[in-house]
């Protein structure tokens, strides 16, 4: 059934639930394909995007996150210009190809001008070598043009969930968390030109395998270039916290995720797909292992150490006592160890991206 359903060309939802749904043992088929697709398709390099998580500061409130407005324990920082130019030049020097500039989401002309100011200072620094991705919430088109013409080519903006009907049990229902808004803005990116990232979290409360399906069919009917996605990984501080005891157990939800990794590359098989740190804090081995089921893309945090157990988005986070050098180290070793090679000083653009255009 399972096998019948792989050597298919295209896929139904009933079909992606089933694989989805796969167990123990019917998940090994799962990932042998989507292993074969990823060789195929994208080879086993592995591209680095550089992290740095520039400030835990946000103006909303979504009721899973850590870093939200109304954590009052969450102690906030912004990383100097100095320290971001550091860190850049860091991934330059050792030939990481990209960064991601990630923060929480603010607006404000004079937040939006920094940030500008910061990613053409990136740009001269590198020879304009270093690729930018920025992951900074939903802005205007205006905002969102500024900076690509500034030099940052790639975006990141997670849905979080596709089913509208969902959305405001996750978010306050106000006007800084519309569902139609936040789809408008990855529309919005791809028109100004961005490589258009978007994701999900997976094993939320109330969220269904057919859910899930739904939301690998989002992806493919918004022709998304990158995808980065992971398990929901309930945090103290935060509304959703109360719905702990209705979770899926912790390996339950790595499972689906490493699931849903293996059947997107099957379904789109030239995107790019981050192994994402939240794998990682549930399994050890959780990126390395999405990297064999067909992630092609891995975050080494750049961070200053001082600042990165503040931007503690879920708890478990790793990497937060780490530096730079640790990381990098460390998921080299980890690459190799999944059979994977580095596309050391290479940008790795999305090729769904060149495809398409
Ligand atoms: N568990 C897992 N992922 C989370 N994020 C935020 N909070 C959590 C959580 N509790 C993810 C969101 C956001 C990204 C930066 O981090 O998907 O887009
Ligand atoms: Fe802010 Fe993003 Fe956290 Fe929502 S998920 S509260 S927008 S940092
Ligand atoms: Fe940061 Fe392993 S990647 S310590």
């Amino acid at each position: 059934m399972i096998n019948q359903i792989l050597k298919q060309g295209a896929f139904s939802k009933k079909d992606l639930v089933r694989l989805l749904a796969a167990d123990e043992e019917e998940r090994k088929l799962v990932f042998a394909k989507a292993e074969e697709v990823k060789q195929k398709y994208v080879g086993n390099k592995v591209y680095y995007r550089g992290l740095i998580e520039f400030s835990n500061l946000c103006g909303k409130n979504c009721y899973y996150c850590g870093i939200r407005a109304g954590n009052k324990k969450a102690h906030r920082y912004e990383v100097t210009e100095q320290e971001v130019l550091e860190a850049a030049r860091y991934a330059w020097e050792n030939k990481f190809g990209s960064i991601v500039i990630q923060a929480g989401e603010r607006s404000g002309s004079r937040y939006t001008q920094r940030m500008e100011r910061i990613v053409r200072m990136i740009k001269q620094m590198s020879n304009g070598e270093l690729g930018i991705t920025l992951s900074l919430g939903e802005q205007s088109e205006e905002t969102y043009r500024r900076w690509f013409e500034a030099g940052a080519h790639r975006y990141l903006l997670r849905i979080e969930v596709s089913n509208p009907k969902l959305y405001p049990k996750y978010h306050p229902e106000n006007k800084k968390h519309i569902y139609q808004e936040r789809l408008d803005a990855l529309y919005r990116l791809r028109k100004v030109g961005y490589q258009v990232g978007t994701g999900v979290m997976i094993g939320l409360p109330f969220q269904t395998v057919e859910d899930l399906a739904d939301d690998l069919l989002f992806f493919q009917k918004h022709d998304i270039d990158m995808i980065g996605m992971g398990p929901y990984i309930e945090h103290e501080e935060t509304p959703m916290f109360k719905y702990k005891d209705k979770l899926i157990p912790k390996m339950e939800r790595f499972y689906l995720s490493l699931k849903m990794v293996a059947v997107l590359r099957i379904l789109m098989k030239d995107i790019n797909i981050a192994a994402t740190t939240a794998m990682q804090a549930i399994d050890p081995m959780g990126r390395e292992k999405s990297i064999k089921v067909g992630a092609n893309i891995i975050m080494p945090n750049l961070t200053p150490t001082k600042y990165r157990e503040d931007y503690l988005l879920y708890e478990d986070k790793p990497c937060t006592d780490e530096d730079a050098e640790e990381c990098k180290r460390c998921l080299e070793a980890r690459i190799h160890m999944a059979g994977g090679q580095i596309g050391y000083g290479e940008w790795g653009d999305s090729k769904h991206f060149k495809n398409r255009s």
